[in-house]
């Protein structure tokens, strides 16, 4: 029997790239999406990239009785956890939102679940809950904080889902602390689609090579690193969601949570990625340098080992694949928009 996995906020960026890699691994997929931060064709072009149409439930994880209604309705045998508002930005400007949609969403989640007998989860959490960790690479075992609401509310997500483990050991929950996801399906049928002007750095790059936004701050040129810009750990999107399938397979097997890192253990500059978007995209990307950005880190990136021991996940796409697979999106959802 196909194992039956619902992806909350599957309609989304990751969720999407997941649901791909899902049904390429056999599993039957159901997404559950309010469509606030989502195309309505997202479902469509799922269908495109697999051959087999999606199946969508439109509902909000804030309406408890629906998501009841969704597991009376439908055998689940685990729930990835995508939906959340993810903007730093914005959450500094509505921290109470931020809490309900990320908190309190994640609460009404887990309580339908436990009254529906599913007790397995991955969840989406984020390299913010080291908040500006001094350690790089940084280790599952670094300390723990919050530099912003968004990253508090990732960080009491954790806290909430280790109590309740720790209250009931039927749970079994893989939360995977991403670093910074980029890129798009080869196909470049699907990809991110942030509106109006982005906050991160590979959307906004895109949209400058594109010639939809003139020029590029850069953050800062006088940070402690090789060139002066900050540096991340850039994974791409289509190995992130390969490790969501492995979290799952892990669960499944021994029933043993894990809490790991999702990156590639290799961090790039902001001119790094700019010259390689410069290469992938045959564009200029005119750039001015900028004052830092409040709360930003020099460098951040992952030690990926626990992945490897843990889930046997290793990233194999490099700044190249990200960037490429990035401009293919742009000019297919140009073509689409014409
Ligand atoms: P996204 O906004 O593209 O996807 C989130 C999806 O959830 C959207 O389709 C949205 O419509 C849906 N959603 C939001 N609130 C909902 C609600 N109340 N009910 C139902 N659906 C709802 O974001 P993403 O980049 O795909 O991120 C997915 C997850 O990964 C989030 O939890 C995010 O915090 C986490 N994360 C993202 C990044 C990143 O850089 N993209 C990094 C680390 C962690
Ligand atoms: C990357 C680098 C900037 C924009 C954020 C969230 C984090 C996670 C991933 C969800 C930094 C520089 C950026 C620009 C720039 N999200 N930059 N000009 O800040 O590492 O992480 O997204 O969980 O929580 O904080 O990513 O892409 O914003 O920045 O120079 O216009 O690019 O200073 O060095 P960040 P980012």
């Amino acid at each position: 029997m196909k194992q039956r996995v619902l992806l909350t906020g599957g309609a989304g960026y990751i969720g999407s790239h997941t649901y791909v890699a899902l049904i390429e691994a056999g599993y039957d997929v159901l997404i559950l999406d309010n469509f606030s931060n989502a195309a309505r064709d997202v479902p469509t072009r799922l269908a495109e990239i697999t051959g087999q149409s999606a199946a969508v439930v439109e509902a909000d994880i804030l309406d408890r009785a629906s998501l009841d209604r969704v597991f009376a309705d439908n055998k689940i045998d685990a729930v990835i956890h995508f939906a959340a508002f993810k903007s730093v930005a914005e959450s500094v400007k509505k921290p109470l939102v931020y809490m309900q949609n990320n908190v309190v969403g994640l609460v009404n989640l887990m309580q339908s679940m436990d009254q529906a007998d599913v007790r397995r989860l991955v969840f989406s959490s984020s390299a913010t809950v080291y908040g500006n960790a001094a350690d790089v690479p940084t280790p599952e075992t670094a300390s723990l904080g919050y530099g912003n609401p968004y990253g508090h509310s990732k960080l009491v997500c954790e806290q909430i889902i280790e109590q309740t483990i720790a209250s009931d050991p039927r749970w079994s929950v893989g939360v995977l602390r991403y670093f910074n996801p980029v890129g798009a399906h080869p196909s470049g049928i699907i990809g991110e689609d942030p509106s109006g002007i982005p906050d991160n750095l590979m959307p906004y790059v895109a949209k400058v090579a594109a010639g939809q936004l003139p020029v590029l701050s850069v953050f800062g040129d006088d940070y402690p690193t090789p060139d002066g810009t900050g540096v991340r750990d850039y994974i791409h999107v289509v190995d992130l969601a390969k490790g969501h399938v492995n979290s799952l397979s892990a669960l499944e097997r021994d029933g043993q949570g894990h809490v790991v890192n999702l990156g590639t253990g290799r961090g790039y500059s902001v001119f790094e990625l700019i010259a390689t978007y410069a290469r992938a995209s045959n564009r200029d990307i005119p750039y001015k340098i900028a004052p830092r950005r409040d709360g930003d880190a020099a460098s951040s990136y992952a030690d990926p080992s626990l992945a490897k021991t843990v889930l046997g996940f290793e990233a194999e796409f490099d700044l190249f694949d990200m960037c490429r697979t990035s401009w293919v999106w742009m000019q297919t959802a140009a073509e689409r928009a014409e």
